[in-house]
């Protein structure tokens, strides 16, 4: 590992100072700005004499990089100050022809920095060579459990994906999942223990009522041949006879309440006939662990997750554990609604079980706990669900990776109530990280798939994108082969790009064109990149004049300067109360486009028809060993991002 002592020793020789100032806040080991920043408020606070640390303060990193690289906030160094004046008064002892910070320059209370490139380039490169992979992680993060004895590493949970067996994989699952495999990598990335759970929908009366469709559509020949086909289809088919009933139920319950009755008792004479009657005693029958209903509720999980299991690995995501509703134990559930009844938290009404919300931080609000015929309950289950993973796992922090849906109240009702059982600790180490519920994804594909059909929804329209490209196909190669590998990284970019408070589009071709931002256009200036670089040798020393040809490249210092922010803009992300995966989508667009800025001249030749092997040629001319370093640490930045993203970056072969 880079010690700080490394650092100090590369420092001297760049004739910067050294040692470093101590700053608590600042990693100067992980990141390049923070070192920067600690060099100026070393000279800043010398020149207000004030302690580093409340000059560090005062510098912070402007919204772009056509804003300069740091921002001297001039209040803010010294309180109450006239800036115009106090600028004027650092200027004069400003130090003259520092090798990094030239004289900052006003613009009204800012002071703006713009680092001299030459030796940002002498700072960085090997910073960022030599942290290679790990150039933007920060393992330092999680290995700070507080309460750990032995000093282990912060321990996460994420929840994700959680789709229903008996019911279609949704756009809410998909976003789900792909958000939820980023979290969980991009935790590791900060040094946590990450566990991936997958909860999944497989108990409850839903699959009751398919086992009643079961017992009057099933045909084994086809459940052979297409099992998760036959399975939606069978439930379809019993749902479109139940939801006559259901309408009539809550007929039946308005009208009651109309009349001043019991709505309850209106409603449990409608629900003890009819296929009601046999959801209910199939879901007592489970509940009561039926042998039969036991292996029939056992097989229709097992070829689903089977299922899922293909499909996620297609994806390249793999779960610790699949489990789900039905793995909820009776006895927990027992326990928790005995210290329910106990506290007086839940009371009887019309023969369920409730919880009045108002009486618990709400406004308004009933939860139920047990259904009028005795059955768990959606939330019951997830309560004795949260109390087993604390036990099992002890962590430190669960996200649950679920649409801003039916779950919002539900996981808003959840928070309430542990805290109302006493349970405050573990409330608050349970994060549910919502996103817009909206989807069009059904629209896009239609109904009655299984999940595989997205992936070969997005390939075929993949090739349509290879095809309407030919410019930027071409660095692919093999077409058919390339479509296949770069379905997976637009479909991927293309979720964790859109916000998680947008609705999901869904759009296959924009997510499989080369438009900036896209996974295929960050996958071509990945593979560009590496195509360029084969004719850099190694880690060749750079002359001065290579760095000052890079110096006088404004497109290659931009570049540069975009490099150097990368750790600053993962630990935002990082930081922030609810990280958004696009934050880094947008990050790596930027760089792809100053990339593209820095190789234009090249690009006119390639859009002339000039290609392969005389456009490799073209570049070894062009590019000097200075510019050639940059690209390969623009390389790192790029292949650390994508994988961040849980995209393997891929060069035709
Ligand atoms: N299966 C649920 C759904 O599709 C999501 C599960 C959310 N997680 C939980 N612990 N309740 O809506």
């Amino acid at each position: 590992t880079l010690e700080i002592t490394d650092l100090e020793s590369s420092l001297a020789t760049l004739r910067l100072a050294a040692p470093l100032p101590v700053i608590n806040s600042a990693d100067a080991v992980t990141n390049p700005l923070d070192l920067v920043r600690s060099l100026l408020a070393g000279i800043l606070s010398q020149l207000v004499e004030s302690s580093p640390e409340a000059a560090y303060r005062s510098v912070q990193l402007p919204n772009s990089i056509y804003d300069g690289d740091l921002d001297i906030v001039l209040p803010k160094l010294r309180p109450g100050c006239k800036a115009g004046e106090l600028a004027i008064d650092l200027a004069r002892q400003f130090p003259i022809d520092h090798p990094l910070f030239p004289l900052p320059f006003l613009e009204g209370v800012h002071w703006r920095v713009l680092l001299r490139v030459n030796t940002l380039a002498r700072l960085l490169f090997p910073f960022i060579l030599e942290r290679g992979n790990t150039y933007g992680t920060d393992k330092k993060v999680g290995s700070k459990d507080p309460s750990s004895p032995k000093g282990a590493r912060k321990k996460l949970i994420v929840e994700f994906s959680s789709p229903n067996i008996t019911n279609e994989f949704h756009g809410k699952h998909l976003r789900s999942t792909i958000i939820g495999a980023f979290l969980s990598r991009f935790y590791e990335s900060r040094g946590w223990d990450v566990t991936r759970l997958n909860y999944l929908g497989d108990w409850g009366k839903n699959i009751a009522l398919l086992k009643v469709g079961w017992e009057r559509f099933a045909d084994e020949v086809v459940f052979q041949a297409r099992p998760i086909e036959h399975l939606l289809e069978v439930y379809d088919q019993i749902n479109n006879l139940f939801q006559p009933e259901v309408a009539a139920s809550r007929q039946a319950r308005d009208e009651a309440a109309r009349n001043g009755q019991d709505e309850g008792q209106a409603q449990t004479e409608i629900e003890n006939q009819g296929i009601y009657a046999q959801r209910n005693t199939a879901f007592k029958k489970l509940e009561e662990g039926d042998e039969e209903a036991i292996a029939f509720w056992k097989q229709v999980r097992d070829v689903n997750i089977e299922n899922y299991k293909d499909f996620y690995s297609q994806l390249g995501i793999e779960f610790d554990e699949y489990t789900g509703e039905s793995q909820v134990k009776t006895e927990t559930m027992n326990e928790v609604e005995a210290l329910l009844k106990e506290k007086k938290i839940c009371e009887e009404s019309s023969g369920a079980w409730v919880i009045h919300m108002q009486n618990h931080g709400l406004k308004a609000g009933t939860a139920v706990i047990r259904g009028r015929d005795g059955a768990t309950t959606y939330l019951l289950r997830d309560l004795a669900a949260m109390i087993e993973r604390s036990k099992k796992y002890n962590f430190n922090k669960m996200i649950i990776v679920a649409a801003n849906d039916h779950n919002s109240l539900h996981f808003t009702h959840l928070h309430h109530i542990l805290i109302a059982m006493g349970m405050k600790d573990l409330a608050e180490k349970i994060q549910h990280l919502k996103f817009n519920e909206t989807s069009s994804m059904a629209e896009t594909l239609g109904t009655g798939f299984k999940p595989q059909a997205i992936l070969s929804h997005v390939e075929q329209a993949m090739s349509a994108g290879l095809e309407a490209d030919a410019a930027k196909t071409a660095m692919f190669g093999n077409l058919s082969k390339s479509a296949d590998r770069l379905s997976v990284a637009s479909l991927l970019v293309h979720e964790l790009s859109t916000r998680t408070t947008s609705a999901h589009s869904f759009d296959l071709s924009a997510m499989t064109s080369f438009k900036h931002g896209t996974g295929p256009d960050l996958q071509y200036w990945y593979a560009k990149l590496c195509t360029i670089l084969k004719t850099r040798n190694g880690d060749v020393q750079l002359s001065d004049e290579d760095y000052d040809f890079l110096g006088e490249d404004d497109s290659a210092a931009n570049l540069l300067r975009l490099l150097a922010q990368y750790p600053e803009v993962t630990r935002a992300t990082y930081n922030s109360t609810s990280p958004q995966p696009d934050d880094i989508v947008k990050y790596l667009a930027g760089v792809t486009e100053q990339l593209a800025d820095c190789l234009s001249d090249d690009e006119d030749e390639v859009d002339d028809g000039v290609k392969g092997e005389t456009e490799a040629k073209a570049e070894q001319k062009t590019f000097g060993a200075g510019h050639l370093t940059l690209f390969e640490a623009t390389r790192i930045v790029l292949e650390n991002g994508l994988k961040l993203l849980g995209i393997t970056p891929y060069v035709a072969d």
